[in-house]
């Protein structure tokens, strides 16, 4: 398999379902609040995927190679969960961290996001690391424009997780998407600037950096999905699905309130 770089057609329908992504997390985000179980936010995304827009939920049943079914329709991952945490009975308190990533399959394509939420009053260092994290995130995305490499974006985030404390979590990556879920190329979240592929016009892909207050070790929890940390630190990610193009990058899972780019953040000329 290859990196295909998509047609002005199909990235008109990733526009579409880009930004059908985020307003699912738009619409859930009054609703994540202590006291709220992780399965009725998952109920409520559902619903909203299938009966107001029309969509499908991409990571409900989905089966990578040696993987069971995902039984859920979002991802919601709390605390010291890296990733994949599977929805349940768990209610969010006070204090909490927690990622939320929607996937929605609209018109045969794809748009994968996730943000992070603080839920009440959160630690200042809760607060820091989920800052930091969408500071890697954008440092990453503003890496991105047609003849770049994608060492760049790598480069771009492990500097800032690390000159902040943190480490980059090295199991799991940034994903080619479109027509399927994970496609070529892996989007690694550490890396050395000028390495991997050069980046075209058209490629669409996903940075994601999981970033952990401790250590980047991990492990899978018995349910074979929630992902936590070794050591138990806090971890935190963002998400967004990128269009390369010539000038730079087009952000395809946007919203009406979806946060800005930090203004301390730009592409160099
Ligand atoms: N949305 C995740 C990603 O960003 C993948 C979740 S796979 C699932 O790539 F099966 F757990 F949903
Ligand atoms: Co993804
Ligand atoms: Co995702």
């Amino acid at each position: 398999m290859s990196i295909t770089c998509k047609t002005p057609q199909e990235i008109e329908k990733m526009r579409v379902a880009g930004r059908l992504t985020a307003e699912v997390l738009d619409y859930i985000t009054p609703y994540v609040k202590s006291g709220v179980t992780t399965g009725e936010l998952d109920q409520l995304c559902h619903d909203y995927i299938v009966q107001v827009q029309g969509c499908i939920p991409a990571p409900l049943n989905y089966a990578p190679p040696g993987y069971k079914p995902y039984p859920k329709s979002i991802c919601t991952s709390i605390n010291h969960q890296v990733c994949h945490g599977v929805p349940g009975d768990r209610q969010l308190k006070n204090g909490d961290i927690v990622n939320l990533d929607v996937t929605v399959i609209s018109n045969g394509y794809h748009g994968d996001s996730s943000r992070m939420f603080q839920v009440g009053e959160t630690s200042v260092q809760a607060r820091r690391l989920c800052e930091v994290t969408y500071d890697c995130l954008w440092l990453g995305i503003v890496q991105v424009r047609a003849g770049a490499h994608l060492g760049d974006i790598g480069h771009a985030i492990q500097q800032h997780a690390e000159k902040s404390g943190y480490s980059v979590v090295r199991e799991f990556c940034g994903h080619g998407i479109g027509a399927k879920f994970h496609e070529e190329p892996q989007v690694l979240h550490y890396g050395r600037p000028h390495t991997g592929i050069e980046l075209k016009a058209g490629m669409v892909f996903t940075i994601e950096p999981m970033i952990n207050a401790g250590k980047a070790a991990i492990r899978t929890m018995a349910d074979g999905w929630t992902i936590v940390t070794k050591d138990h630190s806090l971890s935190a990610q963002w998400e967004h699905t990128i269009l390369v193009t010539d000038t730079g990058y087009e952000v395809l899972t946007m919203s009406e309130a979806t946060a800005l780019r930090p203004d301390w953040i730009r592409s160099q000329p």
